[in-house]
């Protein structure tokens, strides 16, 4: 399958050596050679980096479009006119087109997608919405078996950058909002970022694909985070809560109503510890339930990884092939799997001891003949008369260590009860 790129910039670049990276697998395993034929930007200067590489370049995104040996028009320039000239012109002529371009389907979508079916193409825009969730295919497919009756989420990773930093560090609106932009997560336009307009292009999206309508963004109600200030995290802590941006879908009765806008979000509700940079898609849908999706919503590697999952998808669909085939799944290519002996991880060890001196020494010296590094003890007065629990947190250590000294310790005359081994997931 034949590309051509047009667009070099953050996730331009993410594409490129994500293709690299990963050709081999592409080739091997699944069967499909995906050829970058061509790479457009403005500038020499911008494309010099990939003609050394080697990369066919041009500075004339027509003549990329006109090429009849490219098949697929990868559109990661940005903007609305100019973008929507390609695509339509790369549809009309047959090309599939994949795009993380949510400003321009959120606003042309209505005239691009129809004109795609027309032509028996495809437009796949995973990396649109939520940056590498794939929330896309997630609601065209995977979620196909339900009804979406609401939808929550956050969905622009420069706004959640900054109000977790203001509120864990105690930053200001603008210091928050520099970072973000250092760190190449913030739109061209920051104002997209904060005054809500990219997540409203997103939330009309994922609205249109939650309710299989056309949900046109400019009539969705949007309110940015710009107005909010260090007094209003301070109050939500108060009441237990975090103000996230949220683009918001409900269907009601014959209804739906969608909207962006800063909320307040109860701490024990899923959403609120989604921190930084972070985007996630919460849904309630009639079979499942409750489902949420979590991942990086900004940021190049990510946002290119949902790109390269489109080119893959499209040139399984064009060499109309099968979903990918369980063929690993066999004796000759089993896992190399790490004996548990092996892993390495943080332990919390609850010993019950008898209430008497050198107990802890005892334990503790067992502990550092078999190397286990103490992070942490509690013990927490005598428990039964007699008796008491005493609860060792380690520094990480291998399990081999763990199993002799646990077996040394059960066998002191001072310890009553067999040990209680718990493993820490980090
Ligand atoms: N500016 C966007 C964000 C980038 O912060 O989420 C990804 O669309």
């Amino acid at each position: 399958m034949r590309i051509g790129l047009i667009g070099v910039g953050t996730v331009g670049g993410g594409v490129v050596e994500i293709l690299e990276s990963k050709s081999d697998f592409y080739k091997e395993s699944l069967g499909l050679n995906i050829e970058l034929a061509l790479v457009c930007a403005r500038s020499d200067e911008e494309l010099a980096p990939f003609k050394e590489k080697g990369y066919p370049v041009t500075t004339d995104a027509m003549a990329l479009i006109q090429d009849p040996s490219i098949e697929v028009l990868v559109e990661l320039a940005g903007g609305y006119e100019l973008p929507k000239k390609w695509i339509q012109a790369a549809l009309e002529q047959g090309k599939h087109v994949v795009t993380a371009n949510k400003a321009l389907l959120a606003k042309y979508g209505h005239e691009l997608f129809p004109l795609a079916k027309e032509k028996g193409v495809h437009i796949l825009f995973e990396a649109a919405v939520g940056g590498g969730i794939p929330i896309i295919r997630s609601l065209q497919e995977a979620f196909v078996g339900n009804e979406v009756q609401s939808l929550s989420c956050i969905i622009n990773g420069t706004a959640n950058y900054i109000l977790t930093r203001m509120s864990q560090e105690g930053l200001s609106f603008q210091e928050a909002l520099q970072e973000a932009q250092e760190k190449g997560y913030a739109e061209a336009d920051p104002t997209f970022d904060i005054e809500g307009i990219d997540a409203a292009h997103k939330t009309a999206l994922l609205a249109s694909l939650s309710s299989r309508t056309y949900v046109d963004f400019e009539k969705i109600y949007v309110s940015g985070i710009s107005s909010l200030t260090s007094a209003d995290i301070a109050f939500a802590k108060d009441l237990d809560c975090s103000i996230k941006l949220l683009g918001i879908y409900n269907k009601v009765e014959d209804q739906i109503d969608v909207r962006v806008h800063p909320c307040l979000v109860p701490n024990d509700h899923l959403l609120s510890s989604v921190n930084g940079v972070l985007n996630a898609v919460f849904l309630e849908c009639d079979n499942l339930g409750p489902t949420l999706q979590t991942g990086a919503g900004a940021g190049k590697l990510p946002t290119a990884s949902a790109v390269v999952a489109d080119l893959v998808a499209l040139s399984r669909y064009a060499s109309k092939l099968p979903p990918i085939p369980m063929d690993f799944f066999q004796k000759e290519t089993k896992a190399n799997l790490l004996p548990i002996s092996e892993t390495k991880t943080r332990y919390y060890f609850r010993f019950t001891t008898q209430d008497s001196y050198g107990v802890l020494a005892n334990i503790t010296r067992v502990l550092a003949e078999s190397r286990i590094s103490i992070e942490s003890i509690i013990q927490k007065g005598v428990q039964d008369p007699g008796k008491v629990s005493i609860v060792v947190i380690t520094e990480k250590t291998i399990e081999s260590r763990v199993n002799a000294a646990i077996e040394k310790i059960d066998a002191l005359e001072s310890v009553s009860d067999k040990s209680q081994v718990i493993r820490f997931l980090m």
